[in-house]
């Protein structure tokens, strides 16, 4: 384990599933306070970045939207977080900020000029969370359109982001903006050029219109760890995120690593981030205590709901005393493949492991110590390089900044504030704010 570590913190822009406790904030989500505050407190308290998670979708079951998952606000219900990233920007200057956009909903161009506007107004702190989208049955639904098949949702994704990489990169040469008001020149024409790009998927002919921003092409996070998922990461992702059990998170990160050097590039050039929730108090009493307030809310159907939007499949249908009966599904993998194989638990236990630990994995939980002890045995057992922080039952993980961030900080896994930095070079500070030479983004990149 490399010390210091890497913390992200996790939001949706909806509510957090301890929504009903009194102190919980996250009905506020709606609000550009919210975010401010939250931006603010991150960066105070030394953290990476902030993260927000999105999807079109919603839970489906049997084909209509799950009343469930309205009234208990499961997966729903959802902004546009693309929208307060420019606030938060302005309230901060050093936390890097990191958005999901998926490769299933606007055309590449569109997302290519936003994510590069989002990149100059945060002076290079941007980060692109590529997915194909979770929810998927409910959001091509929605959009009018057959569902993709789930390779084919990622074969499609890998173009798309090879044609984005490319308007990013292959535009507009260095040195190409001169903004020289004496000769009336604000960019030299013969240094901004046309990309022609003929993929599988999508094909574009055309100058990109937003000039290069600090990142240019913004860093690159993935967090879908099925096999195809895994692919596109090892091939393209800068950093990943992970949710499951240790021993299949390790197998997780062996795997993104090998299939990564494969492909040519450096062992160290994926940061692995793992999902982990904290469950804190001063004593570890109050800690258990706390746990069994957060858990009581949560029922099994509540489960089934959220593991029907991840996967595609209704536990209340199986037997729950064996394993899945069945893992045919379009939808999302990581959450099939992760309880199938060798010792696969039952469906009352995949059940009971969605009703108190959600998607996310079992929590750190205890006294600050015991919770940061058990940070670096994951870490050390993983192989991974930090921890994406979930939101805890106040939804502003107010207990992780009060309590936990002191202890990282005493033992030197946290730093403090850095100096304001591009979010590639924050994570990589031996790199530089662009793609590193073994990316395959790299070689995209015009008049080298
Ligand atoms: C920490 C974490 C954050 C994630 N954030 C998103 C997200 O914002 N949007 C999304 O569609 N999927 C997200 N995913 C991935 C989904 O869980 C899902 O695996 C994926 O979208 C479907 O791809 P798969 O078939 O590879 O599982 C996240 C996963 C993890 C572990």
């Amino acid at each position: 384990m490399t010390a210091p570590l890497t913390f992200g913190m996790f939001q949706t822009m909806g509510l957090s599933g301890s929504w009903r406790l009194p102190d919980n904030t996250t009905p506020g989500f709606l609000t550009l306070d919210y975010w401010t505050t939250l931006a603010k407190r991150s960066e105070e308290a030394g953290v990476d970045f902030l993260f927000i998670a999105d999807d079109f979708g919603y839970p489906l079951i049997d084909g209509e939207v799950s009343p469930t998952a309205v009234e208990h606000a499961l997966l729903f219900p959802r902004g546009d977080p693309s929208m307060v990233m420019s606030a938060m920007a302005a309230a901060t200057e050093k936390l890097g900020l990191v958005v999901t956009m998926s490769t299933s909903a606007d055309r590449p161009p569109a997302l290519a000029r936003r994510m590069a506007t989002l990149d100059h107004v945060t002076n290079g702190r941007i980060g692109w969370n590529v997915v194909t989208g979770a929810g998927q049955n409910a959001s091509a639904r929605l959009f009018g359109e057959p569902m993709k098949a789930h390779d084919d949702r990622y074969a499609a994704a890998e173009d798309y982001l090879k044609l984005a990489m490319t308007l990013w990169e292959g535009s507009w040469e260095d040195g190409a903006l001169k903004v020289d008001r004496a000769a009336g020149v604000y960019a030299d024409a013969a240094m901004v050029h046309e990309i022609h790009y003929d993929g599988t998927h999508f094909r574009s002919d055309g100058v990109f219109t937003v000039p290069p921003s600090p990142q240019r092409t913004p860093l690159l996070f993935q967090a879908g760890a099925s096999t195809k998922g895994r692919d596109v990461a090892a091939r393209y992702a800068e950093a990943v995120f992970l949710a499951a059990e240790p021993d299949a998170v390790r197998e997780q990160i062996a795997d993104i690593r090998a299939r990564a050097v494969a492909a040519g590039r450096e062992p160290d050039a994926i940061k692995f981030l793992i999902a982990g929730t904290y469950v804190v108090a001063p004593t570890h009493d109050e800690a258990l205590a706390l746990r069994e307030t957060v858990t009581a809310f949560v029922t099994t159907a509540d489960a089934a709901v959220q593991y029907a939007f991840f996967t595609g499949l209704d536990l209340t249908k199986m037997d729950p005393s064996k394993p899945l009966q069945s893992t045919a599904s379009e939808q999302g993998r990581t959450n099939i493949e992760r309880f199938t194989g060798e010792d696969a638990p039952t469906v009352g236990e995949i059940l009971e492991e969605f009703r108190v630990n959600g998607v996310m994995s079992r929590p750190f939980l205890g006294t600050p110590a015991e919770a940061v002890d058990q940070t670096v045995a994951l870490m050390e057992h993983t192989g991974a390089d930090g921890v994406l922080v979930q939101p805890g039952p106040t939804g502003d993980s107010a207990s992780f900044f009060e309590l936990v961030v002191p202890e990282l900080k005493r033992r030197g896994l946290m730093e403090g504030p850095a100096q304001a930095t591009t979010l590639r070079e924050r994570l990589f500070p031996a790199g530089s704010a662009h793609l590193p030479p073994s990316h395959p983004g790299h070689a995209l990149r015009v008049g080298r």
